[in-house]
């Protein structure tokens, strides 16, 4: 309903009476009446006067209202201890849905480590029910960097590479953190959840030698919402991309292949030189000991 009141105002060359909207949307005026006070406090710039209401500004905020049908169900949080928690009970229950945060309190990094959520970055968990075997789980990680990289190079023209397994970087700085968490039988995916938070116009002075921000790069503050519906509209996309596709797609991408790397790696940590990717997402080094194959794990680009 609120999204209907928004899209009448929107296009409204005048003032629009409670009258006339409630006749158009089928509802009392006291529910519109209702409805304009919810949109208010959220941020919506309305006027109302003798002749009605009129939409001043919208919020720079990524509500469901904001983001136009994306075919799946929005969860929209002024702050959260992390999306994470949320998308894992809301996929517990059986729902496919997008949980958007403007602020984290407990953002969660790969491999135990916080993510900075302040003010002004993207930060979402995606639940998908894709239909794949567990080991291919991975390669769906590369594809969400992909697609944050192709994003950011279309809509601003910046050279976003890809740091295996799944950061975004730009000038050999992050400005995309990706972190998945799955459920899964010996041979099915129940659910993977899908986080991933993007340094939009969020301050990350405190990563400044390892970090940086669109808005930082571009010496303006980026639209997240034109950035978080092209980030959806790729995922969308590269869900349907063959392996073969998608591996090819990274290695164009790729900032790590063809560098010394130091991979650190669950049970061994080695050096050596980042040949290619597999198939099944698994990075392929070249050591002095031969060639070693690493399905999951960190890699520090040494040049
Ligand atoms: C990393 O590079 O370490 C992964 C960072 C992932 C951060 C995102 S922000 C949205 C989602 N919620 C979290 O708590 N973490 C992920």
């Amino acid at each position: 309903m609120r999204k209907a009141i928004l899209d009448i105002l929107t296009h409204a060359q005048s003032p629009v009476s409670g009258e006339e909207l409630s006749k158009k949307l089928g509802v009392s005026r006291v529910a519109v009446w209702k409805h304009i006070q919810t949109l208010k406090k959220l941020g919506y710039g309305i006027e109302s006067n003798s002749l009605g209401y009129r939409l001043l500004n919208r919020p720079d905020l990524l509500l469901p209202e904001e983001l136009g049908d994306l075919g799946i169900k929005v969860y929209h949080f002024q702050e959260l201890p992390s999306t994470m928690d949320v998308a894992r009970k809301l996929a517990q229950k059986g729902e496919t849905a997008l949980v958007i945060a403007e602020t984290q309190t407990h953002g969660k990094g790969r491999l135990g480590r916080n993510w900075h959520s302040d003010k002004g970055g993207i930060y979402f968990s995606l639940i998908l029910r894709p239909h794949v075997y567990p080991a291919s789980a991975h390669l769906l990680c590369l594809m969400t960097a992909i697609c944050v990289a192709k994003a950011i190079r279309h809509l601003y023209g910046l050279k976003a590479k890809l740091k295996w397994p799944n950061d975004v970087l730009i000038g050999g700085k992050k400005v995309c953190g990706i972190l998945a968490e799955m459920e899964a039988e010996m041979d099915m995916v129940k659910y993977i959840n899908l986080g991933v938070g993007i340094n939009a116009n969020n301050n990350i002075s405190y990563y400044a030698n390892t970090a940086v921000s669109l808005k930082e790069l571009l010496s303006k503050e980026v639209n997240r919402k034109a950035l978080l519906i092209e980030v959806l509209n790729q995922i969308k996309y590269h869900l349907g991309q063959p392996e073969e596709k998608l591996t090819q797609l990274w290695t164009q991408l790729s900032d790590t292949l063809g560098k010394k790397v130091r991979v650190i790696a669950p049970r061994q940590i080695f050096e050596g030189e980042a040949i290619s990717l597999d198939t099944d997402g698994a990075l392929i080094v070249k050591t002095a000991q031969g060639i070693k194959k690493v399905v999951a794990g960190d890699c520090i680009h040494l040049r």
